[in-house]
């Protein structure tokens, strides 16, 4: 089993450039489906999410690749319009092949998708899109089945701006005979740069940004290449980092602008944020001060995906922090853990009242989904003595080796092999 051995209370300081995001990357791969020949999408992140999706790919007949940094996408052949349930298990993003399949080939069948345990995931959001825009949808236990070629679109209501949906009405609108609207939309970041991709491969959007998408017949698509975008949530939490360990970073390669709503938190704990078009540089305070409550909510909300390294990072704070979970259900797993190493957090179903304390002592710590295990060695670079965070398998789905980044930071992080019986008798 491997884990992360972290000693705290080593100021982080420096430079690093941050990864393509996860987020971003594995739309624009199912996307890579909708046009025969090769889509090049450039700085995309080596994660296992995406090395899943690398396997749909292949498994529906396309070839896929790396070159460096670079992730190709051959779909001149896509033979296959069902994706096996073992698959889809891993990962709730590849529900997103419903839509690009449909468009492509005019049917697909795969099961619900697996995921982060946060509580219940319904699909329910994608299927009655794909219905509104003419597709056949039948579900027999957990298998769904899509039908529908050349669909013929029209308008489509969201009641809640589910990302995930709004992707795949972007992916599933290009096989439309006719213009399709989606009411209700999301507004995410990964959603304009999907649509930036499907514009490179000749698709008509308009909206982009905006609650109204509209997307217009654009006859076939053509493969174009693409470079990803930097990783908003890989840089919150190198940021909340920072506040929990204390000094001074800078990361490079960002889009200051898709980090406001974290960015604004962060301001208020106290720490100095400076940007440049492409740059964030943050000096933590000495001790965070509580901010105002931080409610996730959709963009242009703060993100849930930062709720967890957030509260990680306020845990010392000066004051009584609280932050409200609104986006998922159950999204809370780390708060026993990080309980363990002295922190006062009260929850009462979606809020969690932090009150802060002067110091937090390492412990082992197990983590048991992606930001959630993130949250944890967040928490045990602010705390003294040695932490051993367990749960990698979930870290490694949604962060390319951030040992590294933190290394290069200056924070005290080995990753090592650990013998099960280590973990069980809960060391120290
Ligand atoms: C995406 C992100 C995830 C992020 C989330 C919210 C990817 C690969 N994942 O997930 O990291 O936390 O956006 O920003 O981009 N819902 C339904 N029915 C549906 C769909 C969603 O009830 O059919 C609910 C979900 O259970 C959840 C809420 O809507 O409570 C938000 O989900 P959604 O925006 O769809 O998130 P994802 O696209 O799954």
């Amino acid at each position: 089993m491997q884990a992360l051995v972290i000693e705290g209370m080593h100021p982080l300081r420096g430079s690093v450039p941050v990864h393509g995001s996860k987020n971003g990357a594995l739309p624009l791969l199912a996307a890579a489906l909708l046009a025969p020949g090769r889509t090049v999408l450039h700085h995309c992140p080596r994660l296992t999410d995406v090395q899943t999706t690398m396997e749909i790919l292949r498994h529906l007949g396309a070839g896929c690749g790396w070159e460096g940094e670079t992730l190709w996408v051959d779909a001149s052949a896509v033979t296959g319009t069902a994706i096996p349930e073992e698959l889809m298990r891993r990962q709730r993003a590849s529900v997103l092949f419903l839509g690009a399949l449909l468009a492509r080939c005019g049917e697909a069948t795969l099961s619900t998708p697996g995921g982060c345990a946060l509580g219940e995931r319904p699909v329910d959001l994608h299927l009655s899109l794909l219905r509104q825009l003419g597709a056949e949808v039948g579900q027999q236990g957990d298998r769904i089945f899509c039908r529908g070629a050349a669909l013929p679109g029209g308008e489509a209501y969201l009641p809640y701006p589910s990302v995930g949906a709004t992707e795949n009405f972007l992916l599933a609108a290009q096989g439309c005979a006719g213009p399709s609207r989606l009411l209700g939309a999301a507004m995410e970041p990964e959603i304009g740069e999907l649509a930036e991709l499907l514009r490179a491969m000749g698709a008509q959007i308009e909206g982009v940004g905006t609650p109204v998408l509209t997307v217009y017949p654009a006859g076939a698509l053509r493969s174009a290449e693409h470079t990803v975008r930097a990783d908003r949530i890989e840089a919150a939490t190198l940021l909340c980092a920072a506040v929990s360990a204390g000094g001074e970073v800078e990361l490079t390669g960002v889009e200051p602008s898709a980090l406001q709503p974290v960015l604004d938190v962060l301001w208020q704990t106290g720490s100095e944020i400076r940007c440049t078009d492409s740059s964030v540089r943050l000096r933590a305070p000495e001790r965070p001060r509580a901010p105002e409550r931080v409610v996730t909510a959709p963009w242009p909300g703060f993100p849930t995906d930062a709720q967890a390294p957030l509260m990680a990072a306020l845990l010392r704070c000066r004051g009584t922090a609280q932050i409200r979970e609104q986006v998922f259900q159950s999204r809370f797993h780390h708060v026993p853990e990080l309980r363990r190493m002295g922190a006062a957090i009260e929850t009462d179903g979606p809020l969690a009242t932090i009150t802060g304390v002067p110091s937090l002592r390492g412990t082992h710590l197990q983590g048991c989904e992606l930001r959630g295990t993130a949250a944890l060695a967040v928490a045990a670079l602010g705390a003294e003595g040695e932490s051993v965070v367990t749960g990698l398998e979930f870290l490694d789905r949604g962060y390319e080796n951030i040992k590294n980044l933190l290394s290069e930071l200056g924070a005290a992080i080995k990753r090592v092999e650990i013998s099960p019986d280590v973990v069980y008798n809960r060391i120290p």
